[in-house]
């Protein structure tokens, strides 16, 4: 299958989805927008009122603060790839439960691998702590760190820097790191490809401390 044809049916199969009793009042599954042919993925946390009444996500307020930091960064929505880490609203806008989070995860793994971006950029705490097991973001936003072989990116939610004024040009200060950001993630990605050619140890392996905030390599 092409990853336009994994995404595809991924969307299909979220919409479908009892998983989990989110299922139950959801309006729209969020499957996530975008395309497969890009470097990067942008990981939410869950859809909200807005995205479930869409089937979108990030199309409320934080969606739009977020296009602008998109743009930051020099992007658009179309040449990235948008989704959360559950594809269903929770009510209220509660945090995901771990069991939703599980049982969600096939859809998001399958995403990753068929895109296979260079960096994941995670959107706020939730997002964040599916990749890493450790660690505030209050001292981890903006840092790179490695997860399964890809650099992972843990950025404020745009929501929180509505909320909180001050996080604002934080935010977006973040943002307009992306760019270097993953141009190092190739050059990593491209020197452990050579490395695994010439040699039958590979460079940067996963290993647990790679997922450990004290880990992270500042730039
Ligand atoms: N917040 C999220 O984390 N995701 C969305 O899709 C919308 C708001």
């Amino acid at each position: 299958m092409t990853p336009e044809e994994i995404l595809k049916e991924v969307a299909e199969q979220t919409r479908v989805c009892t998983r989990c009793p989110l299922h139950l009042s959801r309006k729209n599954a969020v499957p996530g927008v975008g395309t497969p042919n890009t470097q990067i993925m942008f990981i939410g946390e869950g859809p909200g009122f807005h995205e479930n009444e869409q089937g979108l996500p990030f199309v409320g307020a934080a969606g739009n603060f977020l296009d602008e930091l998109l743009s930051d960064a020099g992007f658009t929505r179309e040449e990235v790839f948008i989704t959360n880490v559950v594809k269903c609203r929770p009510p209220g806008n509660r945090d995901p439960e771990p069991e939703e989070l599980n049982a969600c995860k096939i859809y998001l793994e399958r995403q990753i691998a068929a895109i296979n971006p260079d960096v994941i950029v995670t959107l706020g705490r939730v997002s964040m702590g599916y990749f890493i097991d450790k660690g505030k973001i209050s001292s981890i936003h903006g840092r790179d760190f490695w997860s399964h072989g890809r650099m992972v990116v843990a950025m404020y939610h745009p929501a929180a820097a509505l909320h909180q004024p001050s996080l604002r040009s934080v935010v977006k200060e973040d943002f307009k790191k992306l760019p270097f950001l993953i141009d190092k993630a190739q050059a990593a990605r491209q020197a452990t490809a050579e490395s695994q050619a010439t040699s039958a140890k590979p460079q940067g392996e996963d290993t647990e401390d790679f997922d450990k905030p004290e880990q992270l390599s500042l730039f």
